[in-house]
């Protein structure tokens, strides 16, 4: 953050923008909200925005844009092949990167769907610091099977440690050893590991881990969809890089991968993705399939318009001063809940606040989705709309049973420069009040279940009318409150 001191002494997030352009907003009555969550299934993908207040689902496709990347949408060259708007984000891309070729794809799934279509075989494994939910799906329906080779203290909830998404290379050698190289599809990092609280990877780590690849011949991939909290965190945290700009971070990261691929949902600021490397016959590769699943080379899917604003977004995340507003904003209101005693993930990671639903719902068992449950509660409580990041975001294990997440976590994400601070502070106020009244939150069970990602569509029901409870006892203590 920009070097400024506060006479009263706060510390508090300060913007380096001013707000243009506004949405209005509504708060419905509880009354509505607890219909709402029953219409919904007890799951906070299937609410409607009508009766969402702040919505902290995902930053996924809803951060803020800039006024020049809103402007630039209008100087756009859509043809169907070989458009300028095309080589304007190619150039970006390599001038970021150092990256020559460029595959443009709908959204980041789409990258791992052509990356796992190519590398992963039955049989074959992909070690990584943490799974993501359609990283692992894509893998897994290509027969391979994902290995979590984190840090042990990845999974402690609280926590002084900086990177707690770093790779564990140790584990790494051994597996190499253990398997052989040539059973490994490729090496993955996700640049702010989303479901362990978006928390970051050193740059050390990226180098020592392309050393490990390089010398045994792996393809090493990097998941740079989260990538602009991560680089702040490296300049803010690793000593050795604080005099580097976020350019040569950038850099000294891309330079260790063979792949890098993204959801520009996040990375940019906009709705795309796209796949970078330096590798001819990967390319080709990857090439072959673009039409067949995306769209033409040139576009993969992709509204040109959506690429022009990629363009200028990427450039402005190499600006320190736009991509701290995520962690300066999760690090306020992390302190301030911690205050409060409410368990929170730490130290602060990017991408949004972590709450431990596992330490705040002791009370309700495990197999009752502790995670899903808090997030029906404060949405309840508050209107705002969280995302369950545990055991419902799982695949069952194969005799049926439920896998439960080694993590239980409720996001409430923070889609950058999107809400302010006093929005923050309601979102703080309705989670303390919901940890003084956790007692009266019970848990769910699934009355419709997908098989594959069931988290999206699933449907769950209280299992009392604990919900009921909850909602009274907020009118006792709110009294006319929304
Ligand atoms: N990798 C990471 C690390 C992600 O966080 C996501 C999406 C993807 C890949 C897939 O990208 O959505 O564009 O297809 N994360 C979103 C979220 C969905 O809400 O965290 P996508």
């Amino acid at each position: 953050m920009a070097n400024i001191k506060y006479h009263l002494g706060e510390e508090l997030p300060l913007e380096m923008h001013k707000v243009r352009m506004v949405q209005r907003l509504d708060l419905v009555p509880i009354e509505r909200r607890l219909k709402a969550i029953e219409e919904a299934g007890n799951n906070t993908f299937l609410l409607y925005n009508k009766d969402i207040y702040l919505d902290m689902l995902t930053d996924s496709g809803v951060n803020a844009m800039s006024d020049k990347q809103t402007a630039s949408m209008l100087v756009v060259d859509d043809s169907y092949a070989g458009s300028a708007t095309f080589t304007r984000l190619k150039d970006k891309l390599q001038e970021i990167f150092g990256m020559e070729y460029f595959l443009p794809v709908h959204q980041g799934r789409a990258c791992e769907n052509l990356l796992s279509l190519t590398f992963v075989k039955p049989g074959t494994f992909v070690p990584m610091n943490y799974h993501f939910t359609t990283t692992k799906a894509h893998i897994m329906i290509n027969g391979g099977e994902v290995l979590e080779l984190h840090m042990p203290e990845a999974l402690n909830p609280i926590s002084s440690e900086p990177f707690k998404g770093n790779l564990n290379l140790d584990e790494l050698l051994k597996l190499i050893e253990k398997v052989g190289a040539e059973k490994i599809a490729f090496i993955r990092i996700e640049a702010g590991t989303n479901l362990i609280g978006g928390q970051p990877v050193a740059l050390d780590n990226y180098i020592e881990t392309g050393k490990i690849a390089r010398k045994y011949n792996i393809p090493f991939i990097i998941d740079a969809s989260l990538l602009a909290d991560n680089l702040y965190f490296i300049k803010t945290r690793e000593e050795k890089y604080k005099n580097h700009t976020i350019r040569e971070i950038t850099k000294i990261m891309a330079d260790t991968a063979d792949i890098i691929y993204f959801s520009a949902r996040k990375l940019g600021h906009v709705r795309g993705g796209g796949i970078i490397t330096n590798d001819k016959s990967t390319y080709k590769k990857l090439l072959e399939m673009l039409p067949l699943y995306e769209g033409f080379s040139t576009y993969g899917g992709m509204s040109t318009r959506e690429m022009e604003a990629m363009t200028v977004g990427l450039d402005e995340t190499m600006d320190e001063e736009m991509i701290n507003q995520g962690p300066i904003f999760i690090k306020f209101m992390v302190n301030e809940l911690v205050k409060y005693g409410v368990p929170v993930i730490t130290p602060p990671g990017g991408l949004g606040t972590h709450i431990d639903a596992m330490a705040f719902l002791p009370h309700v068992p495990k197999e009752q989705y502790r995670a899903g449950s808090l997030g029906a509660a404060l949405y309840i409580a508050s209107g705002v709309r969280g995302m369950e990041r545990g055991t419902i975001s799982e695949e069952r294990n194969p005799d049926g049973s439920d896998h439960i997440a080694a993590v239980e976590l409720l996001r409430l994400a923070l889609p950058r420069r999107v809400f302010t601070l006093s929005q923050v502070k309601y979102t703080i106020d309705r989670l303390v009040w919901l940890y003084e009244n956790r007692e009266l939150i019970g848990g769910l069970e699934f009355y419709e279940e997908p098989k594959v990602l069931r988290f999206f569509f699933g449907k769950l029901k209280p299992t009392s009318d604990w919900q009921i409870k909850l909602a009274a006892k907020f009118r006792a203590d709110f009294g006319d409150s929304l």
